[in-house]
C-alpha cells in the first residue's frame, strides 16, 4: 500500500534551508506529523500573545478576588466583559460560534462551557472553573483556574488538587522535539493514579492567531505520538479530570454545558503556553 507522508513543513521557494528546517524535514521524512510553519509564532507575534495572557491573567486575579458564596455566575460575566473591556481587550468567548456570554463558568458535576446566569447562585462547598479567553490586538490568551467557595469536601478538594498537577506534570512532560502524545499520557497515568478519569471528548488545542489552531492536544494517548513539539509552538494544555467516569454529554437546551454523564465533580485548569528551546514557558501568568 502506498502511504503518503503528510508534508506539512516545506521550505519557501528560493529560501535558504535553515537548521530548523533540516531538523524538522528530518522528522517528516521519517513519517511524523509535524506542525506547519505557521504553527511556529513569530518572537513578535509572541510578544503579542503575553500581552493578551496579561490581561487574561489580570481577569482571572481579579475573579480570585471577587467571587464568594450568593455570587451569582452572571456576576462573575460582568466582571470579566468590564475588566477586559476596559484594558482595551475583547473577551474571546463572547459570540463565538454563538456562545451567549463573555466567560465560561462551570460549576461541580459541570466539565466545562458553562453559561453564566443570573439564577445560578455560588453555594458553599462548590468547586468552579471560571474559563477565561482574551483577545488583544488579534492576539488570543485562554486560561482558566478553579475556584473553592469557601470549604468543600476533602474529595472535591483532592478532585480540585490532582487537576491542578494534571496541568503540572503535562507541561513538565513537553519536550522540544518530543510529541503531543507525552503530554496527554503523563496526564492521564496521574489522573488514573488518583482514581479519577480524564475527559476524551475535549482537548487542549493551539492558540495565538486564532481562538482555536491546531494541534489537538489531548488529555491521554501514547508518548511518541501526535505532532512533533517545535519551538515557538502556541497552545493550551487544560485537562480535565473527573470524579468517576470520563463520559460526558451536552446540555440540549443551550448546545453547550458539557456535564458528566453519572453527576459526579469535574476540575480542570488551563494555561497558554509556547514552547521554547528547554521547555515550556507559561504566557497566562
Ligand atoms: N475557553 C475554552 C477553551 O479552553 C473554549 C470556550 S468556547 C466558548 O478552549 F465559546 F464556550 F467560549
Ligand atoms: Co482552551
Amino acid at each position: 500500500m502506498f502511504k503518503r507522508i503528510k508534508r506539512n513543513w516545506f521550505v519557501p521557494k528560493g529560501a535558504e534551508m535553515t537548521e530548523l528546517d533540516k531538523k524538522v524535514l528530518s522528522y517528516q521524512n521519517r513519517g511524523c506529523l509535524v506542525p506547519s510553519r505557521k504553527l511556529i509564532k513569530t518572537p513578535e507575534q509572541i510578544e503579542g500573545i503575553r500581552r493578551s495572557g496579561v490581561v487574561n491573567t489580570g481577569v482571572l486575579d481579579l475573579v480570585a478576588q471577587e467571587i464568594h458564596a450568593g455570587m451569582t455566575t452572571l456576576e462573575i460575566d460582568e466582571l470579566v466583559y468590564d475588566y477586559t473591556v476596559s484594558h482595551g481587550a475583547i473577551p474571546a468567548p463572547l459570540n463565538y460560534e454563538g456562545f451567549p456570554k463573555s466567560v465560561c463558568t462551570s460549576v461541580n458535576e459541570v466539565v466545562c462551557h458553562g453559561i453564566p446566569n443570573e439564577f445560578e447562585v455560588l453555594q458553599e462547598g462548590d468547586i468552579i472553573n471560571v474559563d477565561v479567553s482574551t483577545i488583544l490586538d488579534g492576539y488570543y490568551s485562554d486560561a482558566s483556574r478553579m475556584f473553592v467557595i469557601g470549604q468543600t469536601t476533602p474529595e472535591k478538594q483532592r478532585l480540585v488538587d490532582v487537576a491542578r498537577e494534571c496541568l503540572e506534570i503535562g507541561m513538565q512532560a513537553a519536550k522540544p522535539f518530543g510529541f503531543v502524545g507525552d503530554i496527554g499520557n503523563a496526564i492521564e497515568k496521574h489522573a488514573r493514579k488518583n482514581g479519577f478519569s480524564i475527559v476524551r471528548d475535549l482537548c487542549g488545542h493551539g492558540v495565538g492567531l486564532e481562538f482555536h489552531e491546531e494541534p489537538d492536544v489531548e488529555h491521554f494517548g501514547r508518548k511518541g505520538t501526535g505532532m512533533l513539539l517545535v519551538p515557538g509552538m502556541v497552545f493550551t494544555i487544560e485537562p480535565m479530570v473527573n470524579m468517576g467516569t470520563w463520559e460526558v454529554f451536552v446540555d440540549e437546551d443551550d448546545g453547550w454545558t458539557v456535564v458528566t454523564e453519572d453527576e459526579l465533580p469535574s476540575a480542570q485548569w488551563e494555561h497558554t503556553f509556547v514552547m521554547t528551546d528547554d521547555g515550556l514557558e507559561i504566557l497566562t501568568y
